[in-house]
């Protein structure tokens, strides 16, 4: 279904985000005619760019971020023709650009502000929207993270923006909630009958949440100013924890949703200072070089005045909540830099059979699990124990019961922001954070993160390609449980 029209400014035109994500994705929106030349994109940076250069950037994005089977010269033309530039110096007064020329002063075109820079010129940015006559009480804003490094820093970000934009106005992004396979967490809890009656503690024995990257973070250079608790873990980690772990909201209504998600939030235990070592366990990637492969370590990657840096490339920690539902069910989280392959997924480990009858069948009963694969091989896994078949006698065998999602659709999954982007158009804030969420999730990881600065020792080293250090095993092999390892 086509949106409205809408002009979506971008601030920030030049940078990587917006070629490697924004542009793909509003370019397949525009293939998909989901809107079209009545639409604008304005870019906005201090570069000095006209409308064309900004043009064939976003040609260049296109060519260079967009698969080759899309790429359809006579939709490029068009999709182009509807970017222009602005140039804008926001921290200068002198320097503010006019986007007066490209902004349509007409309520039925849905004005959007697309804030792709560092968090601290956000205040900047609302303020010079304010007082420039930009600002319209339908206008939305669009927050990327960093949004904050912790608690204050994220109430200083969100005060900056509120002094202009209402709460209903702000959309803040964890592009995890725009995967469609997360999208599918809720269809899968509350779509279906089969699973709500055994989601709780007394038929799961834990939970255990993984997103592992195959690729290093050494390069990036906001990495070591962030590492893995604040990249990963207090945002899409705990969003994934959120949408596993809320109660059923009464309706698909963007803040009844937000609602429950910010109720686990705040039921989540808070890990007291002597116990951080206990059920937290950080890591640091060390190089591998042999005949065959030779991989960089975090350190190797730094530039000289970074070296011996303790960010962490690696987390694993017990999470639990406590509410009715999830007493005793321990949520085991881990994610990491440079480990032995890209695999999000989210496994829900059911409790033991109360008796078995097969004592002399070969082959135990296993637990059941669920398996929600994010990416890549999207799909739903339930492994179940059945009977091998043949004369042999009863012997026992766990066989999944397997949905592939790409087996089972042919269309194309389209990518996070494509979701997220147009959501804004519809004003629809469901997969947005809501400033409480926000402020609650790093209620919860300051104190982490508190105490490892004040800890003598460094990260856990482990080699690049692994699973990471042994700590993130013990920690789980400690509670007799053992992280899943798919085939
Ligand atoms: C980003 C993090 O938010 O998510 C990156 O800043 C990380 O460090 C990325 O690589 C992972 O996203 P995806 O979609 O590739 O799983």
């Amino acid at each position: 279904i086509p949106v409205q029209p809408f002009d979506y400014v971008v601030f920030g035109a030049t940078g990587d985000l917006t070629k490697r994500k924004l542009i793909p994705a509003l370019y397949h929106r525009f293939l998909d005619g989901q809107f079209d030349e009545n639409s604008r994109i304005i870019g906005v940076s201090r570069s000095p760019l006209s409308d064309e250069d900004f043009q064939e950037a976003a040609r260049k994005a296109i060519a260079d971020f967009v698969e080759k089977d899309y790429q359809d010269k006579d939709t490029i033309d068009r999709f182009v023709s509807i970017f222009s530039y602005v140039i804008n110096d926001v921290m200068n007064r002198e320097g503010w650009g006019d986007l007066g020329k490209a902004l349509r002063d007409d309520t039925k075109v849905v004005r959007a502000f697309y804030l792709a820079v560092a968090p601290d010129i956000f205040g900047p940015i609302a303020d010079y929207l304010g007082k420039r006559k930009y600002y319209r009480r339908d206008a939305r804003v669009v927050l990327e993270k960093p949004l904050g490094h912790d608690l204050q820093s994220s109430e200083d970000i969100n005060d900056g923006i509120a002094k202009i934009f209402k709460e209903d106005q702000v959309y803040r992004i964890d592009h995890y909630l725009g995967k469609e396979t997360v999208q599918n967490l809720l269809a899968l809890r509350f779509a279906n009958t089969l699973f709500e009656p055994i989601w709780n503690s007394a038929h799961i024995d834990h939970v255990q949440i993984t997103v592992a990257e195959s690729v290093g973070a050494g390069t990036r250079g906001y990495y070591d100013e962030s590492g893995a608790l604040r990249d990963m873990i207090q945002n899409h980690m705990l969003q994934l924890l959120c949408l596993v772990a809320m109660e059923p909201p009464a309706s698909d209504d963007a803040n009844a949703l937000r609602d429950e998600k910010l109720k686990v939030l705040r039921s989540l235990k808070p890990i007291a200072n002597g116990d951080v070592g206990k059920v937290t366990v950080r890591g640091q990637y060390r190089g591998v070089a042999s005949e065959t492969t030779s991989v960089a370590g975090y350190q190797d990657e730094l530039p000289e005045d970074k070296k011996g840096s303790r960010t962490e490339t690696f987390v694993a920690l017990k999470a639990e909540i406590e509410n009715w539902r999830w007493s005793g069910v321990p949520f085991y989280l881990r994610t990491g830099k440079r480990m032995a392959k890209r695999v999000s997924e989210i496994v829900i480990q059911f409790k033991p059979i109360p008796h078995s009858i097969f004592d002399h069948a070969e082959g135990a009963p296993k637990s059941n699990k669920l398996i929600i694969r994010l990416q890549p091989d999207e799909g739903v896994k339930l492994l179940m124990m059945i009977k091998d078949p043949g004369p042999g006698g009863m012997r026992l065998r766990e066989v999944p019961l397997n949905l592939s999602f790409a087996e089972t659709f042919s269309e194309r999954t389209p990518e996070a922001y494509e979701r997220l982007l147009l959501d804004v158009v519809r004003g629809n804030q469901t997969l947005f954070m809501r400033r409480d969420e926000l402020e609650a999730a790093w209620c919860w990881v300051d104190p982490i993160r508190e105490a490892w600065d004040r800890a003598s020792e460094p990260p856990q080293p482990y080699t690049a390609g692994t699973w990471g250090p042994t700590g993130s095993i013990a920690l789980i092999e400690r509670d007799g449980r053992t992280w899943h390892e798919d085939d």
